[in-house]
């Protein structure tokens, strides 16, 4: 037991029982959603164009999509980076994301465009809250992290805003339509955190 005790005091301080692993699968597991939740968007987006881009041509709203799409683009590429450069298991739901958002980015276009700006602001709302949540806990140990995805942060709010601006909310069945697509990306946050 006094080899115990003059190791302990002699040795580096140790850190908290479990604080260290835990903080660091919280860090992945952050990396890991945000680089799946930028791949959606931006499978959304695409989705959205496939079908707008044929039915409204020359739209400002189409213009206004693209210009989102290539933000959703450089947000995914930061955090495809992060998954690279730090080793983090990227989601094993890619394939998953990969369907399901373009066919949300579809699916509402077909509807109108005025459904798919309802879309832009039922995703934006739900990384709005999930992104403030991250900023919060974020500590001083990843100041870059933290200022990347407070950049991020600021974006996603303009995209909600322009849409908003864009009439989202006069699409057809907007608060039906608002919570379902709510439900579908907490779930998906939920599930690529773990998954
Ligand atoms: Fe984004
Ligand atoms: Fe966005």
């Amino acid at each position: 037991m006094s080899d115990t005790v003059r190791n302990v005091t002699r040795g580096p301080r140790p850190a908290l029982p479990g604080t260290q692993p835990t903080q660091a699968r919280d860090i992945e597991a952050m990396i890991r959603v945000d680089q799946a939740g930028e791949f959606g968007a931006l499978r959304i987006y695409e989705g959205q164009l496939a079908v707008l881009s044929r039915t409204h041509p020359g739209s400002a709203d189409v213009a206004a999509i693209r210009q989102m799409a290539a933000q959703e683009q450089k947000h995914f590429d930061v955090f495809d980076r992060m998954i690279k450069d730090r080793a983090v298991r990227p989601t094993a739901l890619e394939p998953v994301w990969r369907a399901a958002g373009f066919a949300l980015g579809a699916a509402t276009a077909l509807m109108g465009e005025k459904a798919a700006m309802a879309c832009t602001v039922a995703v934006e709302d739900v990384i709005d809250e999930h992104y403030s949540r991250q900023i919060e806990r974020l500590d001083r140990n990843e100041p870059e992290l933290k200022a990347t995805i407070e950049k991020f942060h600021a974006d996603e709010c303009a995209h909600r805003d322009e849409a908003l601006e864009r009439g989202a909310q006069q699409a057809p069945g907007y608060p039906l339509l608002s919570a379902a697509i709510r439900m579908s990306c907490r779930l998906a946050s939920a599930l690529s955190e773990r998954l």
